[in-house]
């Protein structure tokens, strides 16, 4: 089943500069996040405004349907956060239930995880 990864895109760390930087923190770490998923089979990305959870950017949130959905932050937006979230969101999409033993987590996404959903009742 594909696990989706959202990444907010217009999150900016506290060190973001509006004066010097060409783009947000968010839209850095999306770019970074899609080409590390460029095999896209199991995992899906896409990109929104804001997941409320902007004093710790960056933001992300792995979902599927029917299974444990999870936001994370407090990113930094470089490649080896990208290749984490990818890593974890394929790991999420091979689980049955969403939830990926710890053994099996990247260590990038260790201590990044804000709040989990349970899914929703059918
Ligand atoms: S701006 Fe990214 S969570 Fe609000």
């Amino acid at each position: 089943m594909t696990t989706w990864i959202t990444i907010c895109d217009t999150c900016k760390r506290d060190d973001w500069n509006a004066e010097t930087a060409t783009q947000t923190d968010g839209e850095t770490l999306a770019a970074l996040v899609e080409a590390a998923n460029s095999d896209g089979a199991d995992v899906k990305t896409r990109r929104v405004s804001c997941l409320m959870g902007c004093k710790h950017g960056c933001n992300v949130a792995i979902q599927a349907n029917g299974k444990l959905n999870y936001t994370l932050g407090d990113f930094e937006p470089d490649a080896d956060s990208a290749a984490a979230i990818v890593e974890y969101a394929q790991k999420h999409s091979a689980s049955e239930t969403g939830q990926v033993p710890f053994r099996e987590w990247p260590q990038g996404v260790k201590g990044h995880f804000v709040t989990r959903h349970q899914p929703i009742p059918e």
